[in-house]
C-alpha cells in the first residue's frame, strides 16, 4: 500500500472533478473456480485499489461529492473467521492506512444508497465487469444487467482515467520492478528453451517467476508456435527446429502494478534466413515507434510509422507492393498487423479497459477509426508525460485472412498474394516493450532491455 496521503489526494482530486452525487465503488469478491470454497487467485479491483487501497474481498466505499463524507463498507471478521485465515485487524484501522475514518458493515450499503436516492442524488457507478458485482448492482440500484455498463457514469469514468492514466513516480517505481519481473520470465524462456520441450512447460517456469516475485502474470500467458493466432493459450506443442515461438507475457507486482512484454525466438535457438528478415522489419519498426514516442504527438501517428516501416519492408521483400504511403492509407498492411501498436498500462495491463476503451485511447478530439486493423488501435490520442504506453508491432501471415482477402481481392494492388503461399507455416512475430512518456521524451521501463535483435536472441539462447 502507499502511504495514506496517496490515496487522500487522489479522492479529493476525482470528487473534484464531479459535479454532484455520490461516487459509488464496489471491490471485487472471492471467485470459485469448481466449488465456492475453491477459489481463483483474488484480485481485487483496479479503481478500488487506486482510491481505497484496501486489498481483500467484500468491500465497497462511497464518495459524497457535495459533503465530501467517505464510507468504506465491509465487515470485521468472526471468531470463525480467525479460525480459518487467522487474526485480522478491524475495518477501522485498515480504513485509517487509507484516510478513511468512517467505516459501516457491509448489509448498511443497501440502505446508504436507498436513503441518496430517495433523496433525489445521482448515484454516480464505473461498468461492472464480474457477476457478482452485476448482481449486487442490480440489488443496489434496481439497473438492468444488460444496461449497467451504458448506464455507468461518464463522468465518474472520465474523472478515473484522467487521474489514473498519468502515473506517479511512486507508480512508475512498481512499473519498473514489474518490468524487471517480466526480464526475468523472457530470459528464463529463452535460456531454457529446446527442442522436445512442451510449450507449457517454459509457461509453468514463467509463471512460478511471475508468482515468486509478484503477485502473478499480468495475463495469461501467450506462448505458442502458432504466434499467428494473436492471442493463443493452448500450451501443448512440442517445440521443434526450425519453428518460431511467439512468448507474450509479463507480470503483475504485489501492488498490482503491470508489465507486457512479447519476444519471438526460434525453437531451436538458430533463426533461418526467412524469419530474420521479417524479424528485422518488425524489431525496426519497434526502435522507430521508440524514437519517436515523446509528448505532444498522437498514438494512431506512431502507429502509422510504425505500420509503414513493416509495409516497405515487405515490399522490399516482394511480399506488398506499390507505394508505401498508398498502402498504409489504405491499410493493406493490417494483412500482416492486424492489431494496434500498443495499449496503455498501469494497474491493468490493458489499462482500465473495463471502464471502456474509448475512454482510455481516445477523446472528444481523436476518435476511433473504422478501418481494418487501425480499429483495433486502443490507443490513439495525444501522449502526455506520466502515460505508460506499450510499443508491440507484429508480422503475421495468417492463412485464412490471407486466403479471404486473395478470394475478394482486397487490397490487390498492394499485396503479392502469389509470394505468401510460402509463409503459410511462417507463424508471426511480435516484439513488445514498454514505454513511459516523460518531460521530453520516453523512456523503456526497467533496467535493461530484453534482446530484440536475432543475434542477441540467438546469443542469449546459446548460454548456459
Ligand atoms: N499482451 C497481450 C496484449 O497486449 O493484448
Ligand atoms: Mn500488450
Amino acid at each position: 500500500m502507499f502511504s495514506k496521503d496517496v490515496y487522500v489526494k487522489r479522492r479529493k482530486e476525482l470528487a473534484s472533478k464531479v459535479k454532484s452525487g455520490i461516487l459509488l465503488f464496489l471491490g471485487n469478491s472471492e471467485a470459485g473456480t469448481n466449488y465456492i470454497g475453491n477459489t481463483y487467485r483474488f484480485r481485487q479491483d483496479s479503481s478500488f485499489l487506486y482510491f481505497f487501497g484496501l486489498d481483500e474481498p467484500d468491500l465497497a466505499a462511497v464518495i459524497d461529492v457535495e459533503s465530501g463524507e467517505e464510507i468504506i463498507f465491509g465487515n470485521d471478521v468472526t471468531i470463525d473467521d480467525i479460525i480459518w485465515m487467522g487474526p485480522q485487524p478491524l475495518m477501522t484501522e485498515k480504513a485509517t492506512l487509507v484516510g478513511v475514518d468512517k467505516v459501516k458493515a457491509a448489509s448498511d450499503l443497501g440502505s446508504y444508497i436507498a436513503n441518496a436516492k430517495n433523496l433525489g442524488r445521482i448515484v454516480h457507478f464505473l461498468p461492472p465487469y464480474r457477476y457478482h458485482n452485476q448482481i449486487k448492482l442490480f440489488s443496489l440500484l434496481g439497473v438492468d444487467f444488460n444496461r449497467q455498463r451504458e448506464l455507468a457514469s461518464d463522468q465518474l469514468i472520465k474523472g478515473v482515467v484522467s487521474l489514473r492514466e498519468i502515473k506517479d513516480s511512486y507508480e512508475i517505481a512498481e512499473m519498473d520492478k514489474a518490468a524487471d519481473i517480466g526480464y526475468a520470465m523472457h530470459y528464463t524462456a529463452m535460456r531454457m528453451a529446446k527442442p522436445g520441450m512442451i510449450e507449457q512447460e517454459l509457461v509453468g517456469l514463467m509463471e512460478g517467476i511471475a508468482i515468486s516475485n509478484g503477485h502473478m502474470p499480468s495475463f495469461p500467458i501467450i506462448l505458442s508456435q502458432n504466434g499467428e493466432t494473436l492471442h493463443n493459450h493452448t500450451h501443448h506443442q512440442t517445440l521443434t527446429d526450425g519453428r518460431l515461438l511467439v512468448i507474450d507475457a509479463g507480470a503483475e507486482t504485489n501492488m498490482h502494478y503491470a508489465s507486457d512484454f512479447t519476444r519471438t525466438i526460434p525453437s531451436g535457438g538458430k533463426f533461418t534466413q526467412k524469419q530474420k528478415d521479417i524479424y528485422n522489419i518488425v524489431s525496426a519498426a519497434n526502435d522507430l515507434a521508440t524514437a519517436l514516442v515523446k509528448p505532444g504527438i498522437t498514438y494512431t501517428s506512431v502507429h502509422l510509422a510504425a505500420a509503414r516501416v513493416l509495409a516497405q519492408g515487405l515490399i522490399n521483400l516482394g511480399l506488398m507492393k506499390g507505394n508505401v504511403d498508398d498502402a498504409v492509407a489504405a491499410g493493406a498492411h493490417a494483412l500482416f498487423m492486424p492489431h494496434g501498436l500498443g495499449h496503455q498500462m498501469g494497474l491493468d495491463v490493458h489499462d482500465m479497459e473495463d471502464l471502456g476503451e474509448n475512454f482510455v485511447g481516445y477523446d472528444e478530439v481523436h476518435k476511433r477509426a473504422t478501418q481494418f486493423g487501425l480499429k483495433s488501435l486502443r490507443m490513439g490520442k495525444t501522449l502526455r508525460p506520466g502515460h505508460v504506453i506499450t510499443n508491440e508491432p507484429g508480422c503475421y501471415f495468417i492463412p485464412a485472412l490471407i486466403e479471404k482477402w486473395k478470394r475478394e481481392g482486397i487490397n490487390n494492388d498492394f499485396i503479392n498474394f502469389s509470394k505468401l503461399e510460402d509463409y503459410y507455416t511462417f507463424g508471426g512475430i511480435r516484439i513488445e516493450d514498454d514505454i513511459l512518456v516523460t518531460e521530453n521524451g520516453a523512456r523503456l521501463l526497467g533496467r535493461n532491455r530484453l534482446p530484440n535483435t536475432p543475434e542477441a536472441v540467438e546469443a542469449e539462447m546459446s548460454r548456459l
